[in-house]
């Protein structure tokens, strides 16, 4: 059994895969090679990925595609997206393409607040607790005053600082409720360091502070995309059948949480994959984005849908907290570049083109789901997948889609086709 290791994030690169190749890859003869298959040529580039994080022995590679022809608020884009899902991309540049002569996606940035909470415990009189909060309340702004001085000068910086009794909910527990204007930067840093200074300004012997740290529940860091259109345009025999599966698909996800969980992992294909691409924390838009969907108190289709008049809309609300510079997004040479490709967004306006790749995605998957079912599309993805693991020449793959057109692909049957043309 391997022992545990002391001192590893000093090992070089190499000492480290030797100890991993000797304690856990003992079979695998070639995982040095492996790994070092994917080590950057250029070794400032290579540094770069090295040291945005500890024990770095490789790089792991993801598809990085382009979905052309969004059309966003009359301006054109080509959205960069980084995602292995094989059917994500061509989806999300059919759906493109489809409402880019329909008016295009319609956005709106509702609002740009973001949260942070110093939590601690009190044991006191809580109207004394109010008091000290009135009489401390200048005192936190004017503590972070250094901290937030560039921050100012771009037009943010602390909103508003609410003190919340949540005693109800845990016995002596209260939170200075902090909101922030964060402009084009994600700002987590930043609303940390104010809230770090804050709790240290705040503190006395019977406020015990617990943790101080940003929320990524944002719900007031909010964005509408829509797309909307005549009825008869939204398909070529039976636009209305087409719109009221729509309509219907949408309000099952809105009553039956496994479907909505489904439908708005769907919607996620797209908004990660650009929040990757620029350099933008997954994590935190999916924990935010999925707390959103769940805030009446069941989980819900992120997306709506309308049929008035004749008239079909489509929409979704999204609470995203992004950032366009500081970060991985001007460090990350990729993400510079997706940025750059989007027309050098602020972040409100990532904001928006973010949301419409996740409507955009959500619309090409109930499109296929209510029509000819999910795996038509997933099927031809999921031939290239296969044949490329069978390592198919140009020509057997060729041959093997020929072969199999129409058919339900599986690994085996995909082996055997190719197995009698190599015969
Ligand atoms: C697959 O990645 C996403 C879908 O399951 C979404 C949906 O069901 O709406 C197709």
């Amino acid at each position: 059994m391997a022992e545990l290791v002391s001192g590893f994030s000093k090992l070089t690169k190499e000492e480290k895969i030797e100890w991993i190749a000797f304690n856990f890859l003992k079979e695998n003869t070639n995982a040095r090679e492996i790994l070092s298959l994917y080590w950057n040529s250029d070794e400032q580039l290579q540094q770069l990925h090295d040291d945005f994080i500890e024990n770095t022995i490789s790089n792991y590679y993801m598809p990085f595609g382009v979905a052309p022809n969004f059309v966003i608020n009359g301006r054109l884009y080509t959205i960069p997206m980084a995602i292995e899902e094989s059917s994500v991309v061509a989806a999300a540049s059919l759906v493109a393409k489809f409402w880019s002569d329909k008016g295009g996606f319609k956005t709106e940035v509702i609002n740009t607040v973001k949260v942070g909470q110093v939590h601690f415990m009190y044991e006191g009189n809580t109207s004394d607790l109010q008091s000290y909060f009135k009489f401390k309340k200048e005192d936190l702004i004017a503590a972070t005053q250094d901290i937030t001085k560039n921050m100012r000068k771009r037009g943010g910086g602390i909103l508003n600082i609410e003190l919340r009794d949540k005693t109800d909910d845990l016995e002596n527990y209260y939170q200075l409720h902090v909101t922030f204007e964060t402009k084009d930067s994600m700002g987590a840093n930043f609303i940390n360091s104010c809230l770090e200074v804050m709790a240290e300004e705040f503190k006395k012997d019977d406020i015990q502070i617990v943790m101080s740290i940003l929320s990524n529940y944002v719900p007031n860091c909010l964005v509408k995309a829509s797309v909307s259109c005549e009825v008869e345009k939204l398909h070529p025999t039976d636009g209305a059948l087409f719109a009221k599966k729509m309509k219907q698909a949408v309000e099952i996800a809105n009553v039956e949480p496994h479907r909505a969980v489904t439908h708005n992992k769907g919607v996620m294909n797209g908004i990660d994959a650009v929040v990757i691409a620029t350099g933008n924390d997954f994590r935190a838009v999916e924990a935010g984005v999925h707390a959103y969907a769940a805030k009446s108190g069941t989980y819900k289709s992120l997306t709506s849908c309308k049929i008035e008049d004749g008239v079909f809309t489509f929409s979704i609300e999204i609470p995203l907290a992004l950032g366009t510079v500081g970060g991985l997004t001007s460090t990350h040479p990729l993400s510079k570049l997706s940025l750059e490709m989007l027309h050098n967004p602020s972040a409100k306006e990532l904001m928006q083109i973010v949301a419409v790749a996740g409507l955009a995605q959500n619309y090409a998957a109930l499109r296929a789901l209510t029509t000819t079912g999910i795996q038509e599309g997933h099927m031809k993805m999921h031939l290239v997948n296969i044949l490329n693991q069978l390592e198919a020449s140009a020509e057997e793959k060729e041959k093997v889609t020929v072969a199999l057109k129409g058919q339900i692909v599986s690994y085996s049957g995909v082996a055997e086709v190719l197995e009698k043309i190599r015969a």
